[in-house]
């Protein structure tokens, strides 16, 4: 039965949650001492962590318009976060204002915010399931999945920031191929993952200090990533530093004592 608590009074702000953390590092305003206490615990044990997530974000960016360019007009943006700048239906509406969105995240103070996730274009359509993706028939099956998304044409399956999140128990790689079953070939699938691959210490230290929190998070490295896109042609670069995957010439120049702690790539079902 679907539950129909309030999404406000589902909010626990005493327990730290992945959204508000990064909400936190990014600059935002929904966040909660016990998130911020985590956040900053971080920043202690891994200073290059803020570059990090707007590197991730600004992948998210450079992603969502390099498919929508494509020609992809529908998105599945799975682990969504809190609104902030650049929200997918934002920058793919920018390209195509037809473009639609499907929203799923599992932190009520998202569903809080639905409405400016809501808000698209006129001709397009955003919708936003709250759900746990570890459950991908209640995503896929969901009636607003099924409203706004036509599973007989392409589909961009968008799931950046937010494996990590996900136990190897859980299996992560499982989960993953029932989305990229579900879309049809010359769909797309877009990952980014934090990884030890390029600063191991670093990194460690990164996931030992979020690891007080109740969220765990798992680091892998890239051989492991690539495992999420079996089935899918990588487009160029392959999979590559966050802050190198198709980086605009006007972006902020690379930085020589940047910490690189993710992976991004995007995929070509075949
Ligand atoms: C770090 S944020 C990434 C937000 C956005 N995709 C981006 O990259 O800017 C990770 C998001 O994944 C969500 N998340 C974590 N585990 C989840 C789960 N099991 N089901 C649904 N959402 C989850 C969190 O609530 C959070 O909003």
């Amino acid at each position: 039965m679907a539950d129909e608590t309030p999404a406000a009074a589902k909010l626990n702000t005493l327990v730290p949650h992945p959204a508000r953390i990064y909400d936190y590092w990014l600059g935002g305003k929904d966040n909660f001492e016990a998130d911020r206490r985590v956040a900053e615990a971080v920043k202690i044990a891994s200073p290059g962590v803020v570059q990090g997530v707007r590197d991730n974000r600004a992948f998210l960016g450079r992603a969502v318009r390099f498919l929508a360019e494509q020609g992809i007009t529908q998105f599945l943006d799975i682990g969504t976060g809190i609104p902030t700048q650049n929200n997918t239906h934002e920058v793919a509406q920018a390209v195509n204002p037809a473009a639609r969105v499907v929203y799923v995240d599992n932190d009520p103070i998202v569903m809080v915010h639905a409405r400016a996730l809501l808000r698209g274009t006129p001709e397009g359509r955003t919708a936003y399931v709250e759900a746990d993706l570890r459950d991908p028939d209640a995503v896929l099956t969901h009636p607003d999945t099924l409203a706004t998304l036509d599973f007989d044409r392409p589909i961009a399956v968008v799931i950046v920031g937010t494996l990590m999140f996900i136990k190897d128990e859980d299996d992560p790689f499982g989960i993953v191929k029932r989305y990229t079953d579900a879309v049809v070939p010359g769909s797309y699938l877009a990952v980014t993952h934090v990884t030890g691959d390029f600063a191991r210490d670093s990194l460690e230290a990164f996931a030992e200090a979020y690891n007080t929190g109740p969220v765990p998070l798992t680091l892998r490295t890239g051989a492991e990533i690539s495992r999420f896109f079996d089935g899918f042609e990588l487009v160029e670069p392959g999979m590559a530093a966050l802050s190198e995957w198709r980086t605009d010439p006007d972006e902020v120049p690379f930085l020589a004592d940047r910490v690189h702690g993710g992976y991004g790539a995007v995929g070509r079902k075949l």
